[in-house]
């Protein structure tokens, strides 16, 4: 039985990574910022599977979060999922100082600080999988949402880099670029959902599947991965202008 360890774990895309790796009888161990959150998601969890599910409430969004979480650990770690992550969407020096700080300590910082302290074990025993998620925004630069985009640019890079110095040790780091997915991060960052948004659950079986086939960058749905295919321009225009409408409506 693998020790799967899932940030985020609570809800949306982590929350079906959860109940994907319960049914294969995983033991998991959830992390969030919120207690009820925590405590609904085992409930929710023992109802569908014999897993042993252990939550740890920790906010990622502090400095020093990772290593506080490291702290809290009673067991070794067979698969790290890097999945909590949070969007703002605005001019850039509209978004609050703070918000945008606590962004790139939850979608950045602490996300390396889990890696950098779970790996040592992991090599030690020759076996793990990381799983780190980013989003198709990692792509190109994201006008009017610029710091969300820029990390998910950051967390593609860092784990490809990684997954280059981990592979002759026998570690497998892969990165999920999910599009647009239906799950709360819209209301959070209070954006409209699109209407083709895949579902959570679609998304989390496609990422563990490629994750088992070792697939460095997972990118779930065709229409996903054509629109890769489009100049970084127009997918920059595309960007804003969508982002821009957002701000608009909001400003109503
Ligand atoms: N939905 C999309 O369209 C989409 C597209 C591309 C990439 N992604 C990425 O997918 C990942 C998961 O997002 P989601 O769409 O599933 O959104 P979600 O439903 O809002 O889930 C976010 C998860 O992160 C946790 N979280 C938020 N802030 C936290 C903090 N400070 N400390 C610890 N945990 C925290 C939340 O739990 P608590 O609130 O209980 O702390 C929740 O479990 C994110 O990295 C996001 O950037 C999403």
């Amino acid at each position: 039985m693998a020790t799967v360890l899932i940030t985020g774990g609570t809800s949306g895309i982590g929350f079906s990574l959860a109940k994907e790796f319960a049914k294969k009888g995983e033991n998991l161990v959830l992390i969030s910022s919120n207690q009820e959150n925590l405590e609904h998601a085992q409930t929710e969890l023992r109802n569908r599977s014999k897993s042993e599910i252990t939550i740890i409430q920790q906010d990622l969004a502090q400095l020093g979060a990772a290593r506080q979480l490291f702290e809290k650990l009673d067991r070794d770690i067979d698969i790290l999922i890097n999945n909590a992550g949070f969007g703002l969407v605005g001019e850039t020096e509209k978004i609050n100082h703070q918000e945008d700080e606590a962004l790139m300590l939850l979608n950045m910082v602490n996300l390396v600080g889990l890696c950098k302290l779970i790996l040592p074990s992991m090599y030690q025993k020759g076996a793990g999988k990381i799983l780190n998620v980013a989003s198709v925004g990692a792509f190109q630069p994201g006008p009017y949402t610029a710091t969300y985009f820029a990390s998910k640019a950051f967390v593609l890079s860092y784990s490809r880099a990684i997954r280059y110095e981990a592979k002759k040790r026998g570690i497998q780091i892969c990165t999920l670029c999910p599009g647009a997915t239906q799950t709360n991060f819209f209301s959070k960052e209070q954006t409209t959902m699109p209407k083709d948004a895949m579902t959570a659950d679609e998304v989390a079986q496609i990422a563990i599947n490629k994750l088992m086939e070792n697939q460095s960058v997972i990118v779930p749905g065709m229409k996903n991965r054509l629109m890769q295919l489009f100049p970084e321009k127009l997918k920059m225009a595309f960007v804003a202008r969508r982002k821009a409408g957002e701000i608009k409506e909001r400003n109503k």
